[in-house]
This record gives C-alpha cells, structure tokens and sequence, in this order.
C-alpha cells in the first residue's frame, strides 16, 4: 500500500517507518524535520523536507492511505507560539483534508491525544464522555478531530487518543513521563517528582506502532475515536517502578507543575481487536539497554520543548 506519514521524522514516527517499510509498503513522509531525520534511506521511503502547510505542492499518485503525525505535540511546546500551534494542527489539516479528499485517498488515521479529556476522577474514561480540555495542546487536538470528522463521509476516518508514549525511538523523547524518569535515574541516579498522585495513562512505543499498521488493515466498519493506551498509573508509582530496575534516589516536591489527570479505558480498542504486547518496565529495561550501549544519550534536541524553542528563535 501507498501510505502518506505527517510528521514521520518525529519519535512516533522514527519507529513506525522502518516497520511499514518491513511491512512492504511504499512510504512518503512530509516533515519540517524540526528534530532532525533518523529514517535511513530505503527505496520505498521518499522524506520530503517541508511544512504540511504545502501539501498542495506535493504530488499524489495513488496513495491510499494518510497516517497524520504531524502536530507540536506537548502542552509546554504550544504555548510557544499559540498561532502556529492552530495552524500546524487545525488549519493545515484541514488543507491536508481537502488534498486527500481531492486525490481520492480512501483512509486517514489521526494521532490525537488522550489528553483530551483534561482531568476526570471517572475510574473508566471512555470515547464517549464528555472531552475537557485544559490546555492548548489538548483544544488543538479536539478541534482537529472535529475538522477531521467533519470529513467522514467522504473518507475512513480513525482517530486514536493515546496515552503518553514510552520506549526508546532514534529520534528519542526525553520530555514524556516514562523516558524523563528512566533517562534521570540513570544518568543523574535521582528522579524528582512534582506532586505525584496525578494518574497518567501508558503505551509501549511498539504498541503504539502496531496500533497504526492495526487500523491500516481495518475494516471499514471500524471507522472511529479509539483510546490507546493500557496502563494507569500515579507518576510516583512510575517513579517507583523505575526504581525497581534501576537504582535512584526518588525526590517528591510539592509543587504540581503539570495537574493533567486522568484514566484511559481501551476496551473499545481491545473489543476490535488489539492485543497489547508490551509493558512500562519492557520501555525502562529498553531504555537501560540502549543507555549502558551509548546509543540513547543525552542530546538537547531530545528535549522538545527546549529544542523547539532554539528553532522558533531562529524562524520568527
Ligand atoms: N509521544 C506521545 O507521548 C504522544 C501521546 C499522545 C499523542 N501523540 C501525538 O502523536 C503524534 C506524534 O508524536 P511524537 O511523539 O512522534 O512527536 P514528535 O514531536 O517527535 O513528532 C512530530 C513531528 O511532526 C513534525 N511537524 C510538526 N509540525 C509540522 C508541520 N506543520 N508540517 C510537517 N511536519 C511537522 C515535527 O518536525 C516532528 O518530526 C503527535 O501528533 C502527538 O501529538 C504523542
């Protein structure tokens, strides 16, 4: 299958290529590549170096499907720029919509963001309750799925809310929970925890992989807003579960810097078929593994925030 990827240069991204590539599928990924391009060279990969704002400059031959990575994807990082936060999600997909629509491109998959529900005590958060969002980040991606749903009668439409991502990717994430705890344990062997009763949910990088190349086979019957994401956990009791791998120091501060606090229920997905296949503690092992070896390393690109703020800088 042919299969356009926004932002396939980014973490997500970096993993999920090479396995649709393995997978036999042919590959254009559209990217600012604002962290860099990890992707190796590969006949059935074509990178292409730009904005999606431009996708009307691209040429379409065929492609049957869209993967839409492509957002500034963290609360801290949209506050930088509120404009371009809208812009980058909620108006250029409606211009990316339009061009597959245009092309006949039969499926989109969206990565949304389980963030969307703000904060809920609900012990099951389900598609369907209520969204609340509290930040930026979490409005674009609602709004966005809206522009996107808006769209349903003319094309598939998947959306998938996943839970915070961990494991270890090329274009690695030191910002998100898992991967900040793991990386601070071991290369400062002291993890600080800012409140720390706030539940957050998880996913393995490779489920959430498998996930993407689980709704290009899809039926179409199963168009939809799928939850993804498998483990509830308080960020202490991933603090600990860090600990249990890797020897640290664990120091709680008072201050809530981030209040985001909610469950995910995936039944709907695991109803449809998915199997998770992987676990918190397999990305922390991961992640020691590829420390010890020096492949994952402390590199300021790796923090998205901090990285994020050097470009804007240098465009504006
Ligand atoms: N990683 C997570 O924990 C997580 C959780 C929930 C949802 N998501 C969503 O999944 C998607 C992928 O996340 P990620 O962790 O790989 O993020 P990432 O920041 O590593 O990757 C995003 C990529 O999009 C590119 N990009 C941004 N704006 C662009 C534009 N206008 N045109 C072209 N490319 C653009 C960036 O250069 C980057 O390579 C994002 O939409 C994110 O919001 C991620």
């Amino acid at each position: 299958m042919k299969i356009l990827i926004t932002g396939g240069s980014g973490y997500v991204g970096s993993v999920l290529i090479p396995k649709l590539l393995n997978d036999g599928h042919k590959i254009i990924n559209i990217d600012t590549q604002w962290f860099g391009n990890y992707l190796e060279k590969h006949k059935n990969l074509k990178n292409i170096k730009s904005d999606i704002k431009n996708i009307n400059e691209i040429r379409f031959n065929n492609i049957e499907c869209c993967i839409h990575l492509a957002s500034i994807a963290n609360d801290p990082m949209a506050e930088l720029d509120k404009n371009l936060s809208w812009e980058t999600s909620a108006l250029n997909t409606h211009r990316l919509m339009e061009k597959l629509i245009k092309n006949k491109v039969k499926r989109i998959i969206y990565a949304s963001s389980g963030s969307v529900y703000g904060i809920s005590n609900k012990k099951k958060v389900t598609e369907d309750i209520n969204l609340n969002p509290i930040s930026l980040y979490n409005k674009v991606k609602m709004v966005t799925e809206r522009v996107i749903l808006s769209y349903s009668k003319e094309i598939d439409t998947f959306i998938i809310r996943p839970a915070t991502v961990c494991g270890y990717s090329p274009r690695m994430r030191l910002d998100v929970t898992v991967n900040a705890l793991t990386f601070s344990a071991l290369h400062n062997k002291l993890i600080k925890v800012f409140g720390g009763k706030q539940i957050r949910p998880n996913i393995h990088i490779e489920d959430m992989c498998d996930i993407y190349r689980f709704f290009l086979k899809a039926n179409k019957n199963k168009t939809g807003i799928y939850n993804a994401g498998f483990e509830n956990k308080s960020i202490i009791d991933i603090a600990k579960l860090v600990k249990k791998n890797i020897p640290t120091k664990i120091k709680i501060i008072k201050d809530l810097n981030d209040p985001r606090s909610y469950r995910l229920d995936s039944s709907k997905l695991i109803k449809a078929g998915f199997k998770p296949n992987k676990v918190i503690s397999d990305a922390v092992k991961d992640l020691k593994i590829n420390y010890d070896k020096k492949i994952l390393v402390n590199k300021l690109d790796f923090y998205s925030l901090k990285w994020l703020k050097k470009i804007l800088k240098k465009i504006n």
